[in-house]
């Protein structure tokens, strides 16, 4: 079978996920025999870097051995039971596991994707107002720019037209506000953003007693191009949010799981959400899998006699998937065991430094920013140009997976990269903006 016969049948029937198929006429879908670790393996013999984890899910790369033994194990015993009526000692052990992680959030609730998790904490907070008789409590807010997913109840809370934008008319209004962005840590605003919040205040005040919940991806804003914004602004956030009872829901499927240095990226604030969001990182992108995690008292609201009708009626076909399950917890074990969240620190260093070199030495950068184990910068270029569609060609043809969002190139390796891949992964990076 060559290249060009599994390509032509690809094209024949694949529709492929967030794509303009027409671009595939001119650059084929590349051609996966395999991975390991950081590298994806192509049919032309070639091994080409990871540099977005997938979608930003492999957070402990490809074929993680002691990943691989755990799903194994478990699929020796059994590999899928409806959760509803049953329990097992993985899932149990996980969801243990996932309650450490925050010390009010003590009860877990699972889905296969990030949007149905965000969708999940949208519905039981809206529920949790019904049973409370605070029906007025109707509205969302949430940040400008934010992405939340692809269901439509997930992209009324989204921000960005680019994907939402020919199903307005069945999206629903929330309000939206603007977060003070920074580029990281030494940023002035990072810790004190007062001048902004004087007018993000006066936005807020009219919902304070209409909105059930408030959701921010905090401090990342990936999908806006790898947006960072102020600490303190989501300190803030918190203690609006509380003051007026309002629910805080953290979207933590990109953040989450080490990605930014923390387990939960709200650490960065110090701050605990009413409900937190996880997917993608959570089984190191091995197996679909989400959580919802919330507190016993909002749990609380819902526990009740069957005949009184306040069950949260919501359920997926593969809710804890004990597969997923299985990998979700040995991922779990080896962030902690092999110290992942200082190590993501260490990589923000190395790759800061490096993408400031690339910076230097091409002209071609600006608004370089870093958190954890992702930096990016934006390509200097004419807004309407695709360049970063070029560096991703040249990139591929170089030896690196990029895929930047639109112009805006950035780095999201495995958090377990080895060294010398990243300075490979500069390298390449370099040369592609260059076109050399
Ligand atoms: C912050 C955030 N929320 C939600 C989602 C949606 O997750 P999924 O694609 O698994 O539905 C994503 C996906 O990239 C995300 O980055």
């Amino acid at each position: 079978m060559t290249d060009s016969s599994l390509v032509a049948r690809d094209l024949q029937h694949i529709w492929h996920p967030c794509s303009q198929m027409k671009d595939y006429e001119l650059f084929h879908p590349l051609i996966i025999t395999g991975a390991s670790k950081a590298y994806l393996h192509l049919q032309d013999g070639r091994k080409i870097i990871d540099a977005i984890s997938s979608w930003w899910c492999k957070s402990l790369g490809h074929q993680h051995p002691r990943l691989k033994r755990a799903l194994q194990l478990q699929m020796d015993k059994f590999e899928h039971v409806i959760l509803a009526n049953t329990t097992n000692e993985t899932i149990v052990q996980l969801s243990e596991k996932l309650t450490e992680l925050s010390p009010s959030l003590n009860k877990v609730m699972y889905a296969s994707d990030g949007s149905s998790a965000v969708e999940m904490a949208m519905k039981m907070s809206l529920h949790a107002r019904v049973i409370e008789g605070k029906t007025q409590r109707k509205l969302f807010i949430a940040l400008e720019n934010s992405y939340h997913g692809e269901t439509i109840a997930t992209l009324s809370v989204s921000d960005l037209g680019l994907y939402s934008e020919p199903y307005r008319s069945l999206m629903f209004a929330v309000k939206k506000i603007a977060p003070p962005y920074v580029n990281g840590e030494d940023d002035a605003r990072w810790d004190n953003c007062e001048l902004h919040w004087q007018s993000v205040l006066e936005q807020l005040q009219p919902y304070a007693h209409t909105a059930t919940a408030l959701i921010v991806e905090p401090i990342l804003q990936a999908a806006a191009g790898m947006q960072i914004y102020s600490r303190d602004f989501l300190r803030r956030l918190r203690q609006w949010t509380r003051e007026h009872d309002i629910h805080l829901i953290a979207d933590e499927i990109m953040t989450g799981i080490g990605r930014t240095g923390k387990m939960l990226a709200c650490e960065h604030a110090g701050i605990e959400a009413d409900f937190v969001c996880l997917s993608k990182g959570l089984t190191s992108g091995w197996l679909p899998l989400s959580a919802m995690l919330t507190r016993n008292d909002i749990y609380d609201l819902f526990y009740d006699d069957y005949a009184n009708g306040k069950s949260f009626m919501h359920s997926h076909t593969h809710s804890g998937n004990v597969l997923a399950a299985s990998v979700a917890l040995e991922t779990l074990n080896i962030m902690t065991e092999e110290k992942l969240c200082a190590r993501a620190g260490e990589m923000g260093g190395v790759m800061l430094e490096a993408m400031q070199a690339i910076a230097n030495h091409t002209g071609k950068l600006k608004n370089i920013r870093m958190l954890g184990a992702m930096v990016a910068a934006d390509l200097i270029c004419d807004t309407n140009k695709r360049y970063g569609y070029e560096v991703y060609r040249k990139a591929v043809e170089l030896g690196a997976l990029l895929r930047p969002l639109g112009n805006t190139i950035y780095w999201v390796p495995p958090l377990n990269t080895e060294w010398e891949t990243l300075c490979e992964l500069k390298n390449i990076t370099q040369k592609a903006i260059l076109m050399e």
